[in-house]
């Protein structure tokens, strides 16, 4: 049972941020389940029977990604059975926008009426058990970016449950079902742009994060707070840095992703 939602407690923010912007058909479609792309996994959007689409630029108030590898739109449509809305591209702080803003797709997918939300991404493994190349369910998170999309309101949510419950065991069960590896863990978000150092890699795992990023956090916070239910899956692309003598670079976290959407599509679908 989903709570309903005063979206006045989202600061300064509107209770109307999106609806008149909303074409109508696109939010009767009634999405049930609203996917948000990362890094290289492009691809999933192929794989959904596609209905409509609508360009981020044509919402004012969502912010363009600016990132190779991130498109900037929605895309409605099939995935089994179920009626989606993929979000392919999202913003980040590290491109300059602020937490309210990087969190505006998730208010945007909320009310398209979506109340259930995967965020995905790609993320560095600072697990020595956690091979890159693997997909890691996310079952909490560290907020290391030091903000928060709830910023500008007196809100003080519970985040004991973020990553609903029901939904980790629903993933675990596909998995298993696959035969599939899926590592479980906690996501720890940074600011970025530039990769960790082999210092902070050591402090995140003092602090008991498996897997980092750049993403996700806020978002995640932003649709806890709607009442949404989220889970988060991090496609492991790279050791992270001080794990191995290799450096770091985009290139191969994209190309890593690419050969990953297949087995997130498979562990979706029975997931879903
Ligand atoms: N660190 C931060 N973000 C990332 C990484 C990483 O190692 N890999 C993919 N995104």
């Amino acid at each position: 049972m989903i709570a309903p939602v005063n979206l006045s407690i989202m600061g300064a923010l509107p209770a109307n941020e999106f609806h008149s912007a909303l074409p109508a058909e696109l939010v009767d479609f009634g999405p049930e389940i609203g996917l948000v792309l990362g890094s290289g996994l492009g691809s999933i959007v192929e794989r959904v029977d596609m209905e409509a689409e609508l360009p981020y630029a044509s919402v004012a108030g969502l912010p363009q990604p600016g990132v190779p590898g991130h498109a900037g739109r929605f895309v409605f449509g099939r995935l089994g059975d179920r009626r989606v809305v993929v979000a392919e591209g999202r913003s980040h702080l590290y491109e300059g926008h602020d937490a309210v803003r990087v969190a505006a797709g998730i208010r945007c997918l909320h009310a398209l009426g979506v109340r259930k939300v995967v965020l995905t991404n790609a993320a560095g493994t600072a697990n020595a058990d956690f091979a890159p190349g693997n997909w890691m369910l996310i079952n909490d998170q560290l907020n290391l970016t030091a903000t928060s999309p709830l910023i500008g309101g007196g809100n003080f949510i519970d985040m004991s449950k973020i990553y609903c419950r029901r939904w980790l065991k629903r993933f675990r069960e596909a998995a298993a079902g696959l035969g599939m590896t899926l590592h479980e863990g906690v996501y720890a978000g940074l600011l970025g742009p530039q990769y960790e150092t082999p210092a902070e890699v050591r402090m995140v795992r003092v602090l008991g994060g498996d897997a980092i990023g750049m993403s996700t956090v806020l978002e995640a916070i932003q649709a806890c707070a709607l009442g949404m239910e989220v889970a988060g899956l991090s496609c492991l692309t790279n050791w992270a840095s001080g794990m191995r003598p290799r450096e770091l670079d985009h290139g191969e976290v994209m190309q890593v992703g690419a050969g990953a959407a297949d087995s997130l599509l498979q562990l979706l679908e029975r997931a879903l």
